[in-house]
């Protein structure tokens, strides 16, 4: 117990307990607690208990009678305490890469001046507190990712920024032009392979635009007949047909006005609808159909297509004046297999969105390098696919290793390593000092910059890789 005269917790009445209870409790406390401790006003050390002088390693307890507490736990909160009067009830203290529950409370004289405090430490393990504060954080995620949700989907949109996962160079160019598209109301065309995030981009580059809490609204120009395509876009009168539809109907343009509208698969729209979406963006404003009335529009486009639309302006399929008008901004989204170094944070992220919340499936470092030998004509959609049915068929559901990945790979389509170069033969030195500058950058990426796991995946040391990165700059 600690000096009668040290301990005053008299005062503890105005907290709704009286001596008598505090007196009774603190040696239970005291006995089931991992250590306890009592400071005097000034937060020195008047008590220590032979518990919490084993937890802090402190050899003669004796010794630390009347030192200021910090000198003995430097990240104690104790000062706080006899300074401000009033207690902690529940903290975590880090000491020497430790994390301890503590408990920290002041007690006071007759007059209710603060004469010291005392510290007991409930848990010197959070184990047993594992399950609450999981069930925490849990709670927490769900509650972010529903708000998330929520005020995506008042805008029509699901993905923002961060869900274009990749750190390698050409990942970086992709973000940095897609921010760039954000800040600048201009038409923005997203050139790339099918799969490769254009859509996400798309509603990512909305998301962060001054019209985010505008509408974003798609249209998928190869997904609707032809013979509909100018009522989904312009709209349609009212009474414009005879026949049972005489109500008025909105069309997409309309639909996003203040937001964005996307055009998806531009290279699909017929050459008479070309003509007509050229119009509506030169004059911003549209005609609905059997209407004789124009309807003033305000727009931002962002157009995608996987096609080739140099080939199609020469071949007299897409109107050079509207390339133009939808590419005022450019973005070309590069195939996976141009960034392989991403497979392992794409791996990382897609298992993290494919797995049940708390039951995510992780992919070992050779697991990831499987998936480099191929070359990903489906891209980062493919990867997914391919995640999705290593986890259905492999052994063990919550890793996946190389074996799992070459059983769902589709194997005729496996890379062929390159043979018979085609560039000038050059000193072996040279070409050997840069295929290891090339594999460094390629682990680093991979590793995203941790030089330790980068060490790791090239299968050398820590001070090995220092060494080497040291003579690459
Ligand atoms: N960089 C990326 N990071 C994370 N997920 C991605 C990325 N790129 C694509 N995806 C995922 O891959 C799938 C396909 O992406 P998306 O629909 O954006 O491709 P796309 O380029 O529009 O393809 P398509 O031309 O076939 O329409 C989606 O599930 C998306 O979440
Ligand atoms: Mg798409």
């Amino acid at each position: 117990m600690p000096p009668s005269d040290t301990l005053r917790p008299d005062d503890a009445k105005r907290h709704g307990l009286t001596r008598e209870l505090i007196e009774a409790l603190f040696p239970l406390f005291e006995e089931a607690s991992a250590g306890a401790i009592a400071v005097d006003q000034a937060a020195r050390i008047t008590w220590i208990n032979q518990s919490y002088a084993q937890l802090l390693g402190l050899t003669e307890p004796a010794q630390a009678i009347g030192q200021p507490i910090q000198t003995v736990i430097p990240h104690t909160r104790m000062p706080e305490v006899v300074n401000q009067g009033q207690p902690l009830l529940l903290d975590i203290m880090e000491h020497d890469n430790q994390q301890l529950v503590v408990t920290r409370l002041p007690y006071f004289d007759d007059k209710g001046a603060v004469t010291g405090a005392v510290a007991f430490v409930l848990y010197d393990d959070l184990q047993p507190l594992t399950p609450l504060v999981s069930k925490f954080r849990r709670l927490h995620e769900d509650l972010a990712a529903a708000r998330r949700a929520l005020a995506r989907s008042a805008r029509g949109t699901r993905y923002s920024l961060g869900d274009f996962v990749g750190a390698s160079p050409a990942a970086l160019e992709v973000k940095r032009r897609a921010r760039l598209a954000a800040g600048r109301d201009v038409p923005v065309l997203l050139l790339g392979e099918t799969g490769t995030g254009k859509e996400v981009l798309a509603q990512a580059i909305h998301g962060a635009s001054a019209r985010a809490d505008r509408p974003f609204v798609g249209v998928n120009l190869a997904a609707i007949p032809e013979n509909l395509l100018e009522a989904e876009f312009f709209g349609v009168a009212p009474g414009a047909y005879t026949g049972a539809d005489r109500r008025q109907r909105d069309g997409k343009f309309q639909r996003a006005n203040g937001g964005t509208l996307f055009l998806d698969e531009v290279g699909d729209m017929p050459l008479p609808l070309q003509a007509k979406l050229l119009r509506a963006l030169q004059e911003n404003e549209i005609e609905p159909l059997g209407s004789n009335r124009v309807v003033p529009v305000d727009v931002r486009v962002i157009a995608a297509t996987s096609r080739d639309l140099g080939k199609m302006m020469a071949d007299g399929a897409f109107r050079p004046d509207l390339y133009y008008r939808l590419n005022v901004l450019e973005i070309t989204v590069p195939p996976l297999r141009e960034r392989l170094a991403d497979l392992g944070v794409l791996c990382e992220a897609l298992l993290a969105d494919i797995g049940r919340p708390g039951a995510m499936a992780e992919i070992t470092d050779d697991g990831v390098a499987a998936l480099s030998d191929y070359d990903w004509p489906g891209n980062v959609r493919e990867l997914r696919n391919v995640l999705e049915r290593a986890l259905t068929l492999g052994e063990d559901a919550s890793l996946l290793d190389a074996a799992d990945v070459f059983r769902v790979l589709p194997e005729s389509m496996a890379r062929v390593p390159a043979c018979g170069s085609l560039k000038p033969v050059r000193p072996l030195a040279r070409v050997v000092a840069d295929a290891e500058a090339s594999a460094i950058r390629e682990a680093l990426v991979a590793a995203r910059g941790n030089r330790t796991r980068a060490a790791r995946l090239l299968g050398i040391s820590r001070s090995v890789l220092y060494e080497k990165i040291a003579k690459m700059s």
